[in-house]
């Protein structure tokens, strides 16, 4: 692999966090809901590759996302690496002490920028969501849980086109006053460009500090690695990904998967910037899971490497 040296002038950071949400993001929008024990399978060999962020799922209805109904089983089966944080989603108060139930080291509730968007995925409008999420966030933060949240549709939206970076600023803004401690900016349908997504970060940074944000972008016009090189210029450090590219976003219609995480560490290492990940048993993982779901590997760098 060609390590190039980078110049100081290109303002990189030395290390970036890989958030991995491939266990929640990808396997939420699998057509086939995958076992519970592949499910484990497949986060006990994420925690093998020196991650210390793994999405291991998602305390939402049942109804709305079947695939994540496991979720509790899921927690209380996989073997818990010290020093890794297993998270789910809980939008609500009953996700919360569900997620509470099944022992997670911390929570992400998640809103949107976009109205049709919040009324379309959590059934509310973006103000109530809000509402919504406040008790959820004293509550966990009461019980020592650390909460994240999503911003979904940062620059685009499925149902109402363009979204003002003004307004996912003003989420953004909401949901770290709340106590949130970091603010992941979700490129949901993955339109963004680095144009489009320096001036959202750009508008945010002025309200959250860059070091509690993250980037989350799927990858549906093959922009994600270009906007994720443009977040780390202007100092973010937190990148979320999904191992194989899975996923993608059941209420986001023609959204593909998140950005792999493969293709983001070979772009890292690359960079001379260190994540604590290792690429080669990413690569496995990632064929491993592509072949039990019986998909295509979205990485480009596992599929370079396929034997
Ligand atoms: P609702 O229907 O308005 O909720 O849904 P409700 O409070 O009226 O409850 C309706 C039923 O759901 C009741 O059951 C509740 O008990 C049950 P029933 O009486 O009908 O049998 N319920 C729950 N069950 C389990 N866990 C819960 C829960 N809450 C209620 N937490 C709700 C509102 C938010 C629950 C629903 O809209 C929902 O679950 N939405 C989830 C949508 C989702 O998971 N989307 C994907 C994740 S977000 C994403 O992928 C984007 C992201 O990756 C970032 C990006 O890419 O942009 C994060
Ligand atoms: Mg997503």
């Amino acid at each position: 692999m060609p390590d190039t040296q980078v110049s100081q002038s290109d303002n990189l950071p030395d290390a970036v966090t890989i958030y991995e949400v491939g266990p929640r993001d990808g396997l939420q929008n699998e057509k086939q809901p995958l076992s519970v024990t592949d499910k484990v399978e497949l986060i006990n060999q994420l925690s093998t590759t020196g991650l210390k962020m793994i999405e291991a799922g998602s305390f939402v209805s049942p109804k709305w996302v079947p695939q994540m109904a496991s979720s509790d089983e899921v927690l209380g089966l996989i073997e818990r690496t010290p020093g890794i944080i297993y998270s789910a989603l809980t939008p609500n108060m009953k996700g919360l002490e569900l997620a509470m139930q099944a022992a997670v080291d911390e929570v992400a509730v998640f809103g949107a920028a976009s109205e049709q968007f919040s009324q379309k995925n959590i059934n509310c409008s973006i103000e109530e969501s809000l509402q919504r999420f406040e008790p959820v966030i004293k509550e966990a933060t009461a019980n020592e849980l650390k909460v994240r949240a999503y911003v979904s549709c940062v620059v685009g939206c499925p149902y109402q086109g363009e979204v003002d970076a003004s307004d996912v600023a003003k989420v953004a803004k909401e949901l770290y006053d709340m106590g949130c401690y970091e603010i992941s900016l979700g490129d949901t349908v993955g339109v963004g460009t680095p144009a489009s997504i320096i001036k959202m970060l750009e508008a945010v940074m002025l309200h959250v500090p860059v070091e509690n944000l993250a980037l989350h972008c799927h990858d549906t016009y093959g922009q994600a690695l270009a906007n994720i090189y443009a977040a780390l210029q202007l100092g973010v450090v937190t990148i979320d990904s999904s191992v194989a590219g899975l996923g993608g976003c059941p209420y986001a219609k023609g959204a593909s998967g998140n950005v792999a995480t493969e293709d983001v560490l070979y772009l890292l290492k690359g960079l001379g910037i260190d994540t604590g990940v290792d690429l080669e048993k990413m690569i496995s993982v990632g064929q491993e899971i592509s072949t039990t779901l019986g998909r295509q590997n979205q990485s480009k760098v596992g599929s370079a490497q396929k034997g």
